[in-house]
């Protein structure tokens, strides 16, 4: 795992201007929050995902950059005042709190759109091909039932009484669609066939599922210095969440159905989704 985060890293350097280039702030501040020590559970995901329709296909690094900027991005914004309002992001001070708020927003802004211009790029990968994984990621992070749209009805839920219909659509928006998406981008990337995309996304909605789950488990149960983040923020912002929702020891018990869930669609790939599996237990029993 730890030479596949180097690779993702690696290609990430390559498709990131350099800090040096004009106008430098921007670029500096790009690379502040994509090189701050993410898990890069996305990446990961995707190159599983490919490895279980096909021998490790070349190249897949590079489609992972794109799910890697969107999500940085989403985390820059997650954090501005306006939304969570938080300090500390990856253990360390959060984007505009060391370039301000107006860098924070253009660098997220600037990730975004980078994403998509990695995916027109993309080496040694058809028309037809980019243009799906395009579709794929301009979906899942779009307002319906995309990563926008979770984002939305999480801010509009603050504060309102927390219910099992709020917490699902909120859930598998803002964090489940680019989860899904990244398994999905993956199977495609491999030139996975109907049957194989199928049962893929059906683990990606587990997988998404479980680990927003514990997502939120970790904000009641862990430390700011263990998650590199504000802990006990959901609380404090009458989040609508599984804790909040379910109560703890619930939650937990939620995550490993999803988790048993998860396995079980991966049936039909015998140990080719090795790893996908152990990703699914990563996630679940993970403490930051
Ligand atoms: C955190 O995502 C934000 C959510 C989407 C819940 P990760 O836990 O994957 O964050 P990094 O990338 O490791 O920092
Ligand atoms: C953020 O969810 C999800 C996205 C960034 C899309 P949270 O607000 O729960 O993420 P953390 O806990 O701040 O990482
Ligand atoms: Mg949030
Ligand atoms: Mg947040
Ligand atoms: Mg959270």
């Amino acid at each position: 795992m730890a030479d596949r985060q180097k690779a993702v890293d690696a290609a990430l350097d390559r498709w990131t201007p350099p800090e040096t280039e004009d106008p430098s702030v921007i670029h500096k501040a790009m690379r502040y929050s994509l090189f701050a020590g993410g898990k890069r559970i996305r990446p990961l995901l995707a190159t599983a995902a490919a490895e279980a329709v096909s021998d490790a296909p070349a190249g897949i690094e590079n489609a992972a950059c794109a799910l890697e900027m969107i999500h940085t991005y989403s985390l820059i914004h997650d954090d501005l005042p306006a939304l969570d309002n938080d300090d500390l992001r990856r253990g360390r001070p959060t984007s505009h709190k060391v370039f301000g708020e107006a860098m924070a927003i253009l660098a997220g802004d600037a990730l975004l759109t980078l994403a998509f211009e990695v995916l027109a790029k993309l080496p040694g990968v058809s028309a037809e091909r980019r243009i799906e994984l395009v579709r794929e990621l301009a979906t899942a992070s779009g307002t319906v039932g995309g990563m926008i749209g979770g984002q939305v009805n999480d801010i509009e839920g603050e504060g309102k009484h927390p219910t099992a219909v709020l917490l699902e659509s909120i859930h598998r928006a803002k964090t489940g669609a680019l989860l899904r998406a990244s398994v999905r981008f993956g199977a495609i990337y491999a030139g996975a066939d109907a049957a194989q995309l199928a049962a893929l996304s059906d683990f990606g909605t587990h997988f998404g599922l479980a680990f927003q789950i514990v997502d939120d488990v970790l904000d009641v149960e862990q430390s700011s210095e263990a998650l590199g983040k504000t802990a006990g923020k959901d609380a404090a912002q009458h989040k609508i969440t599984f804790p909040a929702v379910y109560g703890i020891e619930r939650s937990k018990e939620m995550a490993e159905e999803e988790r048993l869930a998860a396995h079980l669609a991966l049936q039909p790939f015998g140990d080719a989704a090795e790893r996908l599996r152990e990703l699914a237990d990563l996630v679940v029993r993970r403490s930051a």
